[in-house]
């Protein structure tokens, strides 16, 4: 199983910090292409290799994190998706303004579900504030709890099986009209929940 990044800012960078923490492999890639990576690259060590948007979209798994309103231009233009498996760690507000999109009813997955033709979308690792989930998942005598969402089950216990290898302990939160309104900021009420599941 592969992994690609698209968008290393917070969050992006959080969640490869904690898959250079178990030691596994991935390609990260932001705008302004792999050399401004280097450094980051280093820092993380020998799991984590920079490359180019294309690069990393090639992988099984593509973890997207990028602002809002630049989700059109950053899955523009790549390979055909056919059922790779895309993760949605995106909430539909960007600072500075913070002001909520209209999302015309729909939950904001279904929204980047529409520019992934052919993807399979998992919405999780969008609940915390980057510097949580960029911490140790062990904590207080128990492991922290991510949340997902998805309407492939397959897709989805790809993505529960990651969560539980990097030390999390995942929770199923059904489909994504239903879980990914659960899980999106604003608006629904596990944001920024951060939970320890003990035993
Ligand atoms: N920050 C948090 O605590 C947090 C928590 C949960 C969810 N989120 C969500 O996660 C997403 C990212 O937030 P963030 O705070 O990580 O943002 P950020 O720090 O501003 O980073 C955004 C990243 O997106 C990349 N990007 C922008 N346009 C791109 C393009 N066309 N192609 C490839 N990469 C592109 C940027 O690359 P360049 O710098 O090279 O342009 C940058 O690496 C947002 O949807 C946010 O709502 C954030």
């Amino acid at each position: 199983m592969t992994i690609g990044i698209i968008g290393l800012g917070a969050i992006g960078t959080a969640f490869a910090r904690t898959l250079a923490r178990a030691g596994i492999e991935a390609t990260m890639s932001n705008s302004r292409g792999p050399d401004s990576l280097k450094a980051l690259a280093r820092e993380l060590g020998a799991s984590i290799k920079a490359g180019t948007r294309e690069e990393a979209a090639r992988a099984d798994i593509v973890f997207v994190a990028v602002n809002w309103t630049r989700l059109p231009a950053a899955l523009a233009g790549l390979p055909d998706w056919n059922g790779r498996i895309v993760i949605d760690a995106n909430n539909p507000i960007e600072p500075p303004l913070f002001k909520p999109v209209d999302l015309k009813g729909r939950v904001s997955s279904e929204l980047v579900a529409d520019l992934l033709p052919g993807a399979r979308v998992v919405k999780a690792f969008n609940h915390l504030r980057a510097e949580i989930l960029a911490g140790d998942p062990q904590a207080d005598g128990g492991r922290r709890v991510l949340f997902y969402s998805g309407n492939d089950t397959a897709a989805k216990a790809e993505v529960a099986a990651l969560i539980d290898r990097i030390g999390f302990v995942g929770i199923d939160l059904g489909s994504l009209a239903v879980g990914g309104k659960l899980a999106q900021f604003p608006g629904g009420p596990l944001p920024n929940q951060n939970l320890i599941k003990i035993g």
